[in-house]
């Protein structure tokens, strides 16, 4: 593997989606694990249905607004009372969701090997900003990319062909970083060199194929970068 940039999904790869159970155990006791489940599931289906569809540029809605049409659905469906204030507090809670523990670290060091770091999301720009500030990531990427621009969620081409278009280089060379399993077959599908963190110890998805690497935390992706990254950066600086 010849990495020379790493590009991350951020639902559920930097930003654990799952920290909303939390909240939602609070309004809903009993009921907070399966409402943040469905509504992540309910949320990715709606990402691919408007992708799917015919006109998809017409039916195609923010990441914001399919994941509040999914709370929605998923809390009917579940039976549970979502009056505006429970709405707005869980939304909010998406909007500054936690971050895994190792993150800060792995993209700090990621700079200082001097391997330029992005994230592409299916995420709209509004949300992925105030996602990255109130982490403090913004020093560390290179790229923020959300596939609004193309209006396609992942995993459509469209959507993936924004990373090699940003960084000016072929898939293959770019390290694709993703827990969920589907977005790093997506993403092995498009041409990336993958890795698929499964913190969570998930079977793999049977589709067929394999993402290039399987690890547990974000600190695997050192791990997947060549040596002498690992070299420049303990060399001592010459200025
Ligand atoms: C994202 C979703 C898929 O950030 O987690 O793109």
């Amino acid at each position: 593997m010849k990495i020379r940039a790493v590009l991350f999904d951020a639902y559920g790869t930097l930003f654990d989606v799952h920290s909303v159970a939390l909240l939602a155990e609070q309004l809903y006791p009993g009921q907070g694990e399966r409402l943040s489940q469905l509504w992540r599931d309910k949320q990715i289906e709606y990402t691919r249905l408007v992708t799917m569809s015919a006109e998809s540029d017409k039916n195609y809605r923010p990441f914001w607004d399919l994941t509040r049409a999914a709370l929605q659905f998923s809390a009917e469906r579940l039976g549970l009372e979502l009056n505006a204030g429970a709405e707005d507090r869980l939304m909010n809670e998406y909007r500054h969701l936690s971050v895994f523990p190792e993150n800060r670290e792995v993209l700090a060091e990621l700079k200082r090997r001097g391997v330029p770091a992005g994230i592409l999301s299916n995420g709209n720009p509004e949300m992925l900003d105030v996602a990255v500030k109130s982490a403090g990531f913004g020093d560390c990427l290179a790229h923020v990319l959300s596939v609004h621009a193309t209006r396609r969620f992942k995993t459509d081409p469209a959507a993936y062909a924004l990373g090699p278009a940003a960084f000016a280089m072929p898939a293959r060379d770019i390290l694709f970083v993703s827990s969920n399993c589907w977005d790093a077959i997506g993403a092995t599908w498009y041409g990336y060199t993958t890795l698929w963190v499964n913190r969570g110890g998930a079977p793999l998805d049977r589709l067929g194929t394999a993402p290039t690497r399987v690890g547990r935390t974000l600190r695997d992706v050192l791990d997947c970068l060549p040596r002498q990254n690992a070299r420049a950066a303990a060399a001592p600086s010459s200025s």
